[in-house]
């Protein structure tokens, strides 16, 4: 049903123009009949941030921004769906065309602006949904004309904690002026001690929820020391590595469309999102578990995130370009490389290529 769906829906959703090829898929996926979710295989199966993943790839921020429809991408096979970026206040994001395919590359660029129905829409939504189960993440993110950015998020986390499996702090993307800003350590200090004080003040009511923080894959290392640093002592459950990139990597085949402004995303960002995730994980040193996102489109680059330290991995792009039958192609290769290792569990594989990847010359 899904492989028929996807076969016909792919070659008229790419005649589109990329946004409303959007727009289409999430009408599809809010009124197709979906089968339930396939049975995962048990060795895909992983608890991390206490939460039980019945395996571990996840649909990432930006395609259901507004959480129209978590449910079916989880009948899609996904372990996990975070929605968002969800801004307090409704907002239209930057002026079309925002949305770019660079099809020779296999890549995207985006500068929406974190368009955005608002807080209330998606939370009617979420507490409708909240006993369908699932693990269904939080994305948040301030809005950008935003007098207090900071309690824009403290807002979020106190209103979403009830119905998220988690929340995301999106500091990372590169479309809303200043907001990576927040990622200055004395500003991004601030920042998580006042989330996580939030979290801890509905935690009676709203039950743990984990808080991640997602970072972009243009920080510098010093950066990085101090954002893993400041993430450590204030004890958030975890890191996503990571968003969009503004670089343009001189491989581009697509010279024209790179030069429109926003965040790449896609195969291009793979090499730069997987030294990144390897880097912050060598930091981290097991304190706590990455997301691992950025160029996935293939079993053998979500294996490649995992042993670079992803615990879970999330992609976006790769099913623009590669269609639905990615998700089960990645668990397929994911379990083919336990049955060749002779291994019951994804546990051993995190990791294991961190320090060989940080010893790599830098991306270009
Ligand atoms: C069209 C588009 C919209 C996105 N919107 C968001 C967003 O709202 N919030 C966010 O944290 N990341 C957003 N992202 C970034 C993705 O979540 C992901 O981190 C990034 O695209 C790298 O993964 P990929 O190469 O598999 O696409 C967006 C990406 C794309 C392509």
């Amino acid at each position: 049903m899904i492989g028929l769906l996807d076969r016909l829906a792919r070659p008229f959703l790419r005649a589109l123009d990329p946004e409303d090829a959007h727009g289409v898929a999430i009408k599809m996926l809010k009124f197709a009949p979906l089968p339930p979710a396939p049975r995962d295989d048990k060795r895909l199966a992983l608890r991390v941030f206490g939460l039980n993943f019945p395996n571990p790839v996840g649909i990432a921020a930006g395609f259901d921004k507004n959480a129209e429809v978590p449910d079916a991408l989880l009948r899609l096979g996904f372990g996990f769906v975070e929605v968002g970026t969800i801004t307090p206040l409704p907002q239209p994001g930057n002026p079309r065309p925002r949305l770019f395919r660079l099809d020779a590359d296999h890549g995207v660029i985006n500068r929406l602006g974190f368009n955005s129905q608002g807080a209330d829409a998606a939370l009617k939504r979420l507490v409708a949904r909240a006993a369908a189960g699932g693990i269904v993440g939080i994305n948040v993110g301030a809005n950008k004309d935003s007098a207090d950015r900071v309690a824009d998020y403290v807002q979020l986390i106190e209103r979403f904690a009830a119905v998220a499996s988690y929340v995301t702090v999106n500091i990372s993307s590169p479309n809303t002026p200043g907001l990576r800003n927040l990622q200055q350590a004395s500003v991004l200090d601030d920042l998580l001690a006042r989330v996580v004080d939030a979290r801890e003040r509905v935690a009676p009511n709203a039950g743990p929820t984990p808080v991640l923080l997602k970072i972009a894959p243009d920080l510098s290392l010093s950066d990085l020391d101090d954002v893993v640093g400041i993430a450590r002592s204030r004890r958030v459950d975890g890191m996503i590595v990571g968003n969009t990139t503004v670089a343009r990597p001189p491989s581009l085949l697509e010279t024209e469309i790179a030069k429109e402004a926003g965040g790449l995303s896609g195969r291009p960002l793979f090499p730069l999102a997987n030294r990144m995730l390897a880097e912050t994980y060598v930091r981290v040193e097991d304190v706590f578990p990455l997301i691992g996102a950025g160029g996935i489109d293939s079993g053998a680059t979500a294996l490649a995130k995992i042993r670079a330290g992803a615990s879970l991995v999330q992609v976006y792009s790769g099913l623009v370009f590669s269609g639905l039958g990615l998700i089960a192609a990645i668990k397929n290769a994911l379990l083919e490389a336990l049955g060749d290792d002779g291994q019951d569990s994804l546990k051993e594989f995190i990791g294991a290529d961190a320090a060989a990847v940080t010893a790599e010359p830098w991306p270009k």
